[in-house]
């Protein structure tokens, strides 16, 4: 396991509990991929680039350079020089020459993994820095003057493998980088389809399988955010293979601005895939002795289909990704006043809300949007950070004192990237807003976005939330984002330096969340962004949690988490269980039903708790024991998606086993009733084949073995909406 030279073979084996990546250098200059998949353990695969096969190799056949260019399986394609796919790296010369060629220069491997600068990425787990290996690549364009390193790291515990790409100048003149991915894939392609997650705001992460044919794919952001639109994830996988079999090769990105990835289909029938930082709009001078850090990507090969490749990604974010103290806590049961109440609340509303809370078991109310400067609608006041003392008398610290008498923490909203045109911030400081002089400012949601390439911007972006936090008894922030950009230009940068701005903003809120959970560590963080428009491995980084999407209806739900849950930990889904009819969509559903699709993520309320009938509040009082009976599980434990009623049409089930296998509880949502049926066969996934397991409270005993293969039996229930439990003890 780790990362081996082979210099006889002139090849690096990158190898995994249960995967090899294998990257040749070809004529002592190029850098090759030979291999990625299942374990091989065999030095003489590097045949498997075909540099001898006519007439593409310029060495041995003496052939002209550019079909070697345009059919060699690189490690990082570049533009302009004979490789017409898809490139992964394009520079321009201060004489306005584009094109870059990368010679191999040497190696290094490293114990560990070294951080990127300014950036999320995966680390390795604590104190055991021999638990992972990072190989580094040097190239050099001999042209240019610049210099890159192509980095790769491996865990121990992981069949991951993260890759990113740092470009440094070692010459005497300004470069301007046009496109810099994180990385390339170059493989050979059978019958293969790509997935990728798809969206809108309150449908976000809907999954997205088609068929991949000639030409080129692409999954991309230019809105600024990695966006409800398309997850900055893509897979290729083979057409046969679903949850439980075939090959899987997915990359996520460990960013939260715009992105591209691509897969394409070649001339030769070859796959090229590629992830990185959109190059649309994107621009950076790389003055001499600078360097430029591109973001990371995961890559995650699995030969046992889409459920594999979750679980592993799942593990690898747990272990290696998110830094938060509650990641392995249980979090507090919430109540948020959003839907409740929207704007329209006062601290003696909030009260009643959290006493009758504190009732059923509810252990923290969320105060969201409409607390501060003047704002009782989306109106304005973005940028002004002062309570409303008209609607707070006393401010917070008399909200946030009355709660911790009552035994109840106290969490609030913030949208602190953003700036209403109706605000004093604005009539101070228009230079603040991102804006293109000459051009009208675009409202969206009446707001225009701060900013943050501008170092007092953060700085008073910072003191505004760290301020209120320092003012009273405060544990928890929602910190949300409602807008994408428009009029991308910045009045403080200069004109070489514009096409900086998108990546400096994402850099900017990145320094925003490390200096907010420096100083509050014990802050529980639930990142934001109009629902899931920037739910993204780079926010993980700082927060635990994520709201999911503004759609709380508990059927739309069961697409959306399933989506989501295809690449993220349970215990990262931002859910809540709401009123009925539901805001979003006007259904209505039981309220056992909401509370269990709710638990399968970090559970809370968002509701008017006053409000809703006797019955509703004993089932609140249920749903709370429940989830301290199950959080840990849902935590921790293996997530298996056994069916989806977005392919089926009726029902959804998903199952979660611990990790030593000794207990597993199956969800099971029956969507639309159908009649005349037959009891439903469910084979149970991941238990001990030899464990014998018992369902809870029936007293029936089963084998893993019966369970797994010959399945359960489950009755139909009656009616739709509804929503089954089922509990596997290892006895
Ligand atoms: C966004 C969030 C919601 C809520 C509102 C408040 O839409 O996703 O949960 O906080 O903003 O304006």
């Amino acid at each position: 396991m780790g990362i081996e030279y082979l210099e006889k073979e002139q090849l690096f084996r990158l190898t995994t509990p249960n995967t090899e990546y294998v990257i040749g250098i070809t004529d002592g200059i190029y850098i090759g991929h030979v291999y990625y998949g299942k374990r091989l353990g065999d030095a003489r695969c590097g045949y498997l680039m075909r540099t001898g096969e006519h007439p593409f190799t310029p060495a041995q056949k003496k052939r002209e350079k550019c079909s070697f260019a345009d059919t060699y399986p690189w490690e990082y394609s570049t533009w302009g020089v004979g490789d017409y796919r898809e490139s992964s790296l394009n520079v321009r010369t201060e004489s306005g020459y584009r094109g870059c060629e990368l010679h191999y220069e040497g190696y290094q491997i490293i114990q560990g993994k070294p951080g990127l600068p300014g950036l999320p990425a995966t680390f390795c787990g604590e104190g055991e820095q021999g638990g992972g290996q990072t190989l580094e690549l040097y190239a050099q364009d001999p042209v240019t003057g610049l210099h890159v390193t192509l980095r790769y790291s491996v865990f121990e515990d992981s069949d991951a493998l993260m890759r990113s790409v740092s470009c440094s100048n070692r010459g005497s003149q300004t470069l301007y980088l046009e496109k810099v991915l994180s990385a390339c894939l170059d493989m050979d392609c059978g019958d293969w389809d790509t997935l990728t997650l798809h969206g809108s705001w309150a449908r976000e992460h809907i999954m997205d399988r088609r068929e991949l044919t000639l030409g080129k794919y692409l999954a991309a952001s230019a809105r600024g955010e990695s966006g409800h639109q398309v997850q900055p994830f893509m897979a290729v996988l083979d057409r046969n293979a679903d949850q439980e079999h075939g090959e899987v090769y997915g990359m996520h990105f460990v960013y939260s601005g715009n992105f591209m990835a691509m897969a394409e289909k070649t001339q030769f029938g070859a796959l090229r895939m590629v992830m990185g930082i959109n190059p649309e709009g994107f621009e950076w001078v790389l003055e001499p002795g600078a360097d430029f850090d591109a973001p990371e990507v995961v890559c995650v090969y699995s030969d046992e289909g889409l459920g594999k490749m979750t679980r592993t990604l799942h593990d690898l974010y747990r272990n290696h990704l998110i830094r938060s103290p509650y990641l392995h806590q249980k979090r507090p049961i919430l109540i948020n006043n959003w839907e409740a109440t929207y704007f329209d609340f006062n601290t003696e509303k909030l009260l009643q809300i959290a006493a009758e809370a504190k009732k059923r078991g509810i252990e923290m109310l969320v105060m969201d949007d409409g607390w501060f400067g003047k704002r009782s609608s989306d109106e304005g006041s973005l940028g002004d950070w002062v309570v409303n003392e008209e609607k707070l008398p006393g401010g917070l610290a008399y909200l946030a004192d009355r709660l911790t008498e009552m035994g109840m923490k106290f969490g609030i909203w913030f949208e602190p990237e953003m700036i209403s045109p109706d605000s004093d911030l604005y009539r101070k400081h228009p230079e603040w807003a991102v804006q293109h002089p000459g051009r009208e400012l675009t409202q969206s949601r009446a707001q225009y976005i701060l900013d943050l390439s501008r170092p007092e911007v953060v700085d008073y972006v910072y003191e505004s939330v760290a301020s209120i936090l320092r003012s009273a008894n405060i544990s928890y922030v929602k910190w949300d984002m409602n807008r994408q950009f428009t009029d991308v230009g910045s009045l403080y940068l200069d004109g070489t330096h514009q096409g900086e701005l998108f990546h400096r903003y994402v850099l900017g809120v990145y320094r925003l969340q490390e200096r907010l959970t420096a100083e509050f560590p014990d802050l529980l963080l639930e990142n934001c962004a109009s629902g899931g428009a920037r739910f993204d491995p780079g926010m993980l980084y700082y927060s635990p949690q994520i709201w999911c999407s503004d759609d709380t209806d508990a059927v739309e739900r069961l697409a959306i988490q399933e989506g989501t849950a295809l690449l993220y930990p349970l215990s990262t889904i931002g859910a809540h269980v709401s009123d009925c009819p539901n805001h979003a969509v006007g259904r209505n559903t039981p309220f056992q039903t909401r509370g269990y699709v709710a638990l399968a993520g970090t559970f809370g309320y968002e509701l008017d708790i006053t409000k809703i009938s006797p019955e509703d509040q004993a089932e609140v009082e249920k749903q709370v024991r429940l989830y301290h009976r199950y959080q840990p599980l849902m935590r921790e434990g293996d997530y298996y998606r056994l069916a989806s009623w977005k392919e089926n049409g009726t029902w959804d089930c998903w199952e979660v086993v611990s990790k030593d296998r000794s207990e597993a509880l199956v969800t099971l949502i029956q969507v639309l009733a159908e009649p005349n049926y037959h009891s439903r066969r469910l084979k149970i996934a991941g238990l001990e084949p030899d464990g014998t397991y018992e369902l809870e409270g029936t007293g029936q005993v089963y084998s893993g073995r019966l369970l797994m293969y010959g399945g359960l039996l489950v009755e139909r229930t009656w009616g739709d909406y509804t929503g089954t439990l089922l509990h596997f003890i290892k006895r």
